[in-house]
Parts: structure tokens; sequence; C-alpha cells
């Protein structure tokens, strides 16, 4: 750090030249990411209540109480209006919380968590932290699990069982309801990873899909993690945590004494946390209303099936699966999807790449100009490929 500070204005313009190199949603160019541009309301009520602490609550008592209903409103989504629950830093810190509670719950050591070989990474992260061995069951020609696999890999040691609802790699939902019976029947917790599908789901079943059972209306569901600052359009950071009653939420309680609000009980990861991610959510939800949410949902889904329609007429691509939501997989048996992927950042495209497949994800920033953009470049690469 330098002995004298600089002036705002002078810090301000080195930034602006120092960060030009990031990419930006508004670009359109982040065509890979669950991430999306804040809505402009919750990023204004972000930016005025940066100072809240939701770690320290007995000195914020009332963004506890908007914290209980954001969690109710969320809850309600989800089938529960009882649920309980946290805004958190996103869905890895949700997803570890949930395993956390399961082992908390079970209060035995040598646990093992069955989860679908589609699982987000952080359940590994979490298993980590936590001393868990995590199983993981392979996936249906659907790219779901198979819940079959799932029953088969239970034994004494299992604690808890995972599905997703949206995939990380391309927004498949697992059969819950299945998953369900088997946790009811083998008294175990389940978890059900919706950090993507939370926020589609449920708008994409008010739009007439054919949305299976996914939240807390299938009974043996314990926990949910549902993200705004994917499909919410809230702040980074903000995910949640969904339990079906506040005695499962409660499970990870931790006695903090000194704080200058007075003694508190926190039940999340971390310590001091960001009570504007809280606000902005509620603040949000409350602004786009269901209608807001489904309208945004509609148009998102409409660009994903022009780009799934577009993209086997480019020659050697081809789709992995027919859409759920506003994923589309590109593979292709032609060319090295690396290479595609490597060839579309030169043109300043940022796609997210698997192991067999380009992921494109068409959240809320990207527009039809974008898409339409994006496939010219597309056809440009693969004729470049293609020699
Ligand atoms: C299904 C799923 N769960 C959890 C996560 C982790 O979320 P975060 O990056 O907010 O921690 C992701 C991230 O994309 C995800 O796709």
């Amino acid at each position: 750090m330098q002995t004298k500070g600089l002036p705002q204005k002078i810090l301000l313009k080195e930034l602006e030249t120092k960060l030009k190199e990031d990419f930006t949603f508004d670009s359109g160019r982040i065509i890979g990411s669950m991430c999306t541009c804040p809505h402009p309301l919750a990023r204004k009520v972000y930016t005025r209540f940066l100072d809240k602490n939701l770690g320290d609550s007995g000195l914020f008592p009332a963004v506890v109480k908007l914290e209980i209903e954001t969690i109710q409103m969320l809850g309600t989504h989800l089938s529960n209006p009882q649920a309980s629950g946290h805004i958190v830093t996103g869905g890895t810190e949700a997803n570890t919380l949930a395993l956390w509670t399961a082992k908390k719950l079970s209060k035995r050591s040598n646990c093992e968590v069955v989860v679908p070989a589609s699982a987000h990474c952080s359940f590994d992260k979490a298993a980590d932290l936590l001393g868990l061995r995590i199983v993981k069951v392979g996936l249906n020609d659907k790219f779901q699990v198979d819940a079959a696999g799932i029953k088969r890999a239970i034994n004494s040691n299992t604690i808890a069982i995972v599905g997703v609802a949206g995939t990380t790699e391309l927004g498949m939902v697992d059969p819950i309801s299945e998953l369900s019976e088997i946790a009811l029947e083998e008294d175990l917790y389940l978890h059900v990873d919706g950090a993507f599908g939370g926020f589609v789901l449920p708008f994409l079943k008010e739009l007439k899909y054919d949305v299976p059972g996914f939240d807390f209306a299938v009974p043996g569901v314990s926990s949910i993690t549902i993200d705004p600052h994917k499909m919410g359009l809230a702040p980074i950071p903000s995910g949640g945590i969904l339990f079906r009653n506040e005695g499962l939420g409660k499970a990870v309680a931790w006695n903090i004494p000194y704080l200058s609000g007075g003694e508190t009980h926190q039940t999340t990861l971390v310590g001091t946390r960001s009570g504007a991610s809280v606000i902005a959510v509620w603040a949000v939800l409350k602004h786009l209303g269901r209608e807001g949410y489904r309208r945004i949902v509609k148009r998102c889904m409409r660009l994903t099936w022009k780009l799934a329609e577009e993209i086997p007429k480019i020659r050697g691509l081809s789709i992995v699966a027919e859409p759920v939501m506003n994923i589309v997989g590109v593979k292709s048996e032609a060319f090295d999807i690396r290479q595609i992927a490597q060839e579309l950042r030169l043109r300043k495209w940022s796609v997210s790449l698997f192991p067999h497949h380009i992921r494109i994800v068409l959240m809320p920033h990207v527009q039809e100009r974008h898409v339409n953009m994006f496939l010219e470049d597309l056809s440009k690469v693969v004729d470049k490929l293609g020699g």
C-alpha cells in the first residue's frame, strides 16, 4: 500500500482501465454462465444497504425479519410456506449446509452420501470438508440419475441421497419422486440441488411445460438449494438453502457468545454475512413477482429453442439432448469440442466446456441479436476447423 492515498477520480479511472479485459454480461458474450446482470432494482437496493450484517443478527432485527419473509416467499414458491433456511453465498454453501445438516442429524461417523454422477462439484468439496465419502451413481440415456442405481448404492453408512433439479452440465431433472420413495423407505435425508432449476421449473410449469415434481410437494424431500444469483436476477452473492422445517434448519446451529448485538445462534457456514443480499433478493422477488419471472423464463426458453434448432444446421454439430430448461449442450462427432471452445474464445465468446460438450446458457442478459451473432461465429469456427 502506498503512503499517500489517491484521489477517487484517478482511482476510478484506473479501475476502469484495469478491469477492461473482463467479459461483461451486457455484451451478451458471456453465453455459458449461470450468472447474469442483477436486476437494476436489486443492484440499487444492494448498494444502499451494504452495511447490514446478518452475522450479528441482534443488531439488525429488521433484516432478520426480511430474511424470514424471503425464505417464506421462496418456500411457498417451492410448495412449502413452512420452510426455514437462509440466503447464503451461493449453491456451494447451500449444498454444504445440506450435507452438514444430514451429518449432524445422523450422529454417525464413516458417513456416505449417494449423489448422481452429474452432481455439482460443490458436493465433492463439501464431502472433503465434512469428512464424508461421496458415492456417485451413473445416469440413464436422458442424463438423469438412475434411481435403481441410487438404491443399490445405499448401505448402512449412507446418511443422505441427492437429486439435481437442473444439472450443471445440461439442465436435466433427476427423478425426484423416485428418490423420495427411496429416502422414505430407507429413512434417509434427501437433498435436492435446484440451484439453477429452482427459479426455472415452477415457471415452466406455469407456462404449461411438462414439469416433474421436484420440490417440497414431493414428501421425502428434506432440503432444497435454490440460488437467487442465478435465474433469480439477484446480485452475487445470494444462494438459498431451504429446509422442510425449522427443526432441520437448526441442526447446525452454533452459539456465538460475544457479538455486540448479543449472544446468537448462527445456522450458516459463514459468520459475518451480507444483509444487503437478503434485502436485494426480497426486493427483486417482490418487484418481479411470478408474472415477471414467468415472462423472463419464457423469453429465455424462446431463445433456447431457437439455438437448439439452429445448431444442428451447422456442419458437424448437434445438440446433446432436447433442452429441458434454458441450457443447450453442443457436441460434435467431426471436431474437437475443446478446439471449438478455444476458437470461440478467440472471437470473444465465453462458453462453458465439459468433457464432451459445450454448454450454452440462455440467461436473461442474452438477447436474440447475441444468439444470431453467436451462431454466425460458430459457423465460421466450424468452417475454419473443417478446412
Ligand atoms: C446445480 C448447481 N449446484 C450448485 C452450484 C454451485 O453454485 P455456486 O457457484 O453459486 O456456489 C452450481 C453452479 O453452477 C450448479 O450448477
